[in-house]
């Protein structure tokens, strides 16, 4: 109906001088669901400023007080889960069901964010000199833990809201003023769910949202000299950012290509399990999705018979009808998961189920007799499609897992606990599950990727350490 929603600022909802809109086409209907606006250069400064100078005072507001209020912005925001899980629905085709849950998590992370932070910082160091070679015990060093300044958060679009609160939680406990840039898709959910903040009675000004296109404000806003730290998940974007942004702390969650390692001895019905969920929940959009499984051979039949009589039993379908297989998030995404499907099937793999494409819905797709020389056993498709590559040793399994620019998570399946630690040991990623599929959550575990996969760890502690400065005062004694 030609309504633009409104950008946040200084407390207030406005309008773009740009008088411009970025639409946010609904991946299930291919039609425009909403517009926000697109901000401009000029107003992205403005926002900055204000971030800037709402930081100093927030800096000095109590640290209880703040979390009082980060308790009341995750009361409201589970008040208002219809809403925004429905904003969730239209844009990014997030099943009904998992998308009020998504706001559900997000409440309980923002409440956990404020008793974690309390805290953690609320306690500091103490250091005498005369530990150190050559001192006297006459200095005295006070630690304690201060904000960085203003935090860009730019979360991805299949967690828009729970990704974002992921790192505005932290940032303001922390004592920081928060810009928050949100994807196209799940703009809107993202919007509202800063709706819930600005109803807790935040400041004016310490939190604040701009839409608009990524050519016209992506690069302006992470190279911004006011940006004190940025934290970013998402995909190749992030490789830029970092090359681009300046000396400020980073935070980054990329991509990744999970691998689940499945030995003779694991039980088969939870691994099939376990891929489903790992593999297809939310249509495979998720960073820890199971992205690759690496079975021993002596088990690959049996293991593939058990997970496709249970891809048989996926609904496929709309988001509104809680389906397990939704449109993926745009047609482009769409376009790239088929490049793949059709890689695989010139070079050989074979395809359990026929592949099936109807729009953005793609047919969940299990791709047995995969072989390093397919993009699907190195890419993510970030789609409904699980490639199976037989291994004949563990030594393979590891080196395949390994290969990959890649490092998020991974998980092995055996029975026998001293192989499982050794295999852990072994694959370079920021965390190994042992019998169940990859999971970012529960959202207070550290949460990291190596190589392409991240800088840093996530998590609730350790986001709020990250936007945070160690700050010493030493007194020195006569
Ligand atoms: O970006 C992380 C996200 O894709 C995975 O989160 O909770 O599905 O493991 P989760």
């Amino acid at each position: 109906d030609g309504e633009v929603f409104k950008y946040y600022t200084e407390g207030e909802w406005k309008k773009s001088a740009s008088g411009k809109s970025v639409a946010i086409i609904n991946p299930t209907t291919r039609t425009t669901q909403y517009k926000v606006q697109a901000c401009t250069q000029e107003e992205v400064n403005k926002v900055m400023e204000s971030a800037k100078v709402a930081q100093k005072q927030w800096a000095k507001t109590p640290l209880w007080k703040r979390a009082e209020l980060l308790h009341k912005a995750a009361a409201i925001l589970k008040e208002h889960k219809a809403p925004i899980a429905e904003c969730l629905v239209k844009e990014i085709a997030k099943p009904a069901k998992d998308s009020v849950t998504e706001v559900v998590r997000s409440g309980d992370l923002i409440s956990y964010c404020a008793e974690e932070g309390v805290r953690i910082l609320g306690e500091g160091k103490f250091l005498v000199s005369d530990s150190f070679p050559g001192n006297e015990r006459t200095k005295y060093c006070l630690t304690s833990k201060i904000p960085l300044g203003v935090v860009l958060a730019i979360p991805p679009f299949n967690y828009p809201v729970n990704l974002a609160v992921s790192k505005i939680g932290p940032a303001l406990i922390a004592g920081n003023s928060l810009v928050l840039k949100p994807p196209t898709q799940g703009a809107v959910a993202c919007l509202h769910m800063v709706q819930c903040f600005h109803l807790a009675g935040f400041p004016k000004g310490l939190i604040n949202c701009v839409t608009g296109k990524g050519s016209e404000i992506g690069d302006f806003l992470t190279m911004h000299p006011g940006v004190n730290c940025i934290s970013f998940t998402g995909g190749d974007t992030g490789v830029a950012i970092s090359k681009k942004a300046g000396m400020v702390p980073l935070q980054m969650e990329l991509g990744g290509k999970d691998a689940c390692i499945v030995l003779e001895d694991a039980d088969l019905d939870l691994v099939a399990a376990n891929i489903i969920k790992g593999g297809f929940s939310y249509s495979g959009q998720r960073c820890t999705a199971v992205k690759v499984v690496l079975v021993m051979e002596s088990v690959a039949d049996a293991l593939v018979e058990k997970v496709n009589a249970k891809v048989a039993k996926l609904k496929v379908g709309p988001p509104e009808d809680n389906c397990d297989i939704t449109p993926v998030v745009s047609e482009s995404s769409a376009n790239f998961i088929e490049g793949l499907a059709k890689d695989a099937k010139t070079k050989g793999a074979t395809f359990c189920q026929e592949y099936k494409r109807e729009g953005n819905l793609i047919w969940p797709l299990l791709l047995d007799n995969v072989r390093p020389d397919m993009r699907i056993a190195w890419e993510e498709p970030f789609g409904p499609i699980v490639p199976v590559i037989r291994i004949n040793s563990i030594e393979e399994g590891i080196h395949h897992c390994n290969a990959s620019n890649f490092g998020l998570q991974g998980c092995v399946f055996t029975s026998d606990i001293n192989k499982a630690i050794l295999i852990s040991d072994a694959m370079e990623t920021g965390t190994v599950q042992i019998n169940s599929a990859p999971a970012r959550g529960p959202d207070h575990f550290p949460f990291q990727g190596l190589k392409d996969s991240g800088i840093g760890s996530q998590g609730i502690t350790n986001s709020i350490n990250m936007m945070t400065k160690i700050k010493s005062t030493v007194i020195n004694l006569p």
